[in-house]
């Protein structure tokens, strides 16, 4: 009878030791939150953010292989300089901007004055005003714009300096101009004949605030 009595005890020990050790288990702390940035705050689950899947809109279309872009522009008032870049941005191109050894003043481009400086170029084929900014190399471009003001009906004289200075080879050369309402006329031709390299395409005259849209259904037309 003793010995059944503590065989029962020691069991019912046994049973108690068992649930203290499992209460213990379960009430054991969290281990403390870390401090962390703002950032990391926000991001609960530690995983990456996922990356921004929103088309790009201000891209422009990728040049087909092994068509590479050039636009080159003068602009006196920056009015062609707007086209210019409206142009580069849509066929993703390189931009580069023929500026005058001796800059055009505002006397300079004083179209009342028959002693201007741009009346007395204009009126003068043969004047070749000098380029001051840094030489480009054309190696590589398959398709040249080139943009300019019209001044008294032509291209200004320092663009016929530009094209006589440089090998077009067989690239495509796009003139294109603005002015106050009168057409891209003689110009493109005058400048194709003298620079004597190129496959120059027909020109066309721009207002300074044409559109992408208009732009980018004269650029597709010409493709
Ligand atoms: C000296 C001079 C002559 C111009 N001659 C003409 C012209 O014959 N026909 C015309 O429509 N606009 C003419 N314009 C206006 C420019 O072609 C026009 O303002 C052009 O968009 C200016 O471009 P830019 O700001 O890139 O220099 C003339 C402007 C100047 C300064």
């Amino acid at each position: 009878m003793k010995t059944r009595l503590v065989k029962l005890c020691s069991l019912l020990l046994a049973l108690m030791l068992l649930l203290a050790l499992a209460a213990c288990g379960s009430s054991s702390p969290e281990p403390a939150p870390q401090p962390q940035s703002e950032e990391a705050a926000q991001n609960t689950d530690n995983t990456p953010e996922p990356a921004d899947t929103e088309p790009d809109t201000t891209t422009p279309e990728p040049a087909a292989a092994g068509r590479e872009v050039l636009v080159v522009y003068f602009s006196a008032t920056g009015t062609t300089r707007g086209v210019a870049e409206k142009i580069a941005a849509l066929e993703g191109a390189d931009l580069y901007e023929i500026k005058a050894s001796q800059e055009y003043t505002d006397a300079d481009l004083n179209w009342n004055d028959s002693g201007s400086r741009t009346t007395k170029e204009q009126g003068d084929k043969s004047v070749r005003p000098e380029i001051g900014s840094e030489p480009i190399s054309l190696q590589g471009y398959t398709t040249i714009y080139i943009g300019f003001p019209i001044w008294w009906g032509e291209e200004p004289r320092i663009m016929d300096t530009f094209v006589e200075s440089y090998d077009f080879g067989g690239a495509t050369v796009i003139p294109f101009c603005t002015s106050g309402s009168g057409g891209i006329g003689s110009s493109g031709r005058n400048l194709a004949d003298n620079a004597g390299s190129g496959n120059w395409l027909e020109g066309r005259r721009f207002s300074g605030g044409v559109s992408e849209a208009v732009l980018r259904a004269w650029i597709d037309g010409l493709k």
